[in-house]
């Protein structure tokens, strides 16, 4: 909204991406994974997302295409993107490929510490790709991918597009 306020701009979209089995999050191995609740989480991140003046968008799957689906589907339509692939972490060249799409600012999260649990979890097929990453800090992990990434697209808004700006400036020399 505070860019909303500021020349009556649209305001930025933030996709945030749940892998498989989080749907379950409260009911779900509550020593690893606590008992915030999925909907308590996108409730929260859209609350920050008002006070923050970005719309959250969030979507769950179970299932590896329909994640790669509706990550294509944001193909331009968003300014940065949360994620927690959850199991597909580990294995999804797909999903890691669909991401590679979208050329703006993503945070991975993961609400247990993967690198304390079995060693297949260490490994990540997004790490090299994403901006950054938040790891075992449970369900305040994405209230803190929020405001991050919140702060990385707006640098990057900022920064481009250089012609337009090229072009901002003939037009007030003009
Ligand atoms: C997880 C960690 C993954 O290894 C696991 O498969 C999940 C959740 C996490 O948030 O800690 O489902 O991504």
């Amino acid at each position: 909204m505070a860019r909303a306020r500021r020349g009556g701009a649209a305001a930025m979209r933030i996709l945030v991406v749940h892998g498989p089995n989080l749907n379950l999050l409260g009911e779900r191995e509550p020593a690893l994974y606590g008992s915030t609740t999925l909907r308590q989480i996108d409730a929260q991140l859209r609350a920050l997302g008002a006070e923050l003046g970005v719309r959250v968008e969030t979507f769950q799957s179970n299932s590896e295409g329909e994640l790669v689906g509706r990550i294509q589907a944001a193909r331009g339509q968003v300014e940065g993107v949360i994620i927690n692939p959850a199991a597909y972490t580990h294995s999804s060249i797909a999903i890691r490929d669909a991401l590679a799409l979208l050329e703006v600012p993503m945070v991975e999260v993961h609400l247990s510490n993967i690198y304390r649990r079995e060693p297949f979890r260490h490994h990540s097929t997004i790490a090299d790709l994403v901006d950054g990453r938040i790891i075992g800090l449970g369900a305040q992990g994405y209230t803190l991918a929020l405001r991050a990434l919140v702060e990385l697209a707006q640098a990057r808004g900022r920064r481009q597009p250089p012609m337009e700006k090229g072009v901002r400036r003939q037009l007030a020399n003009e």
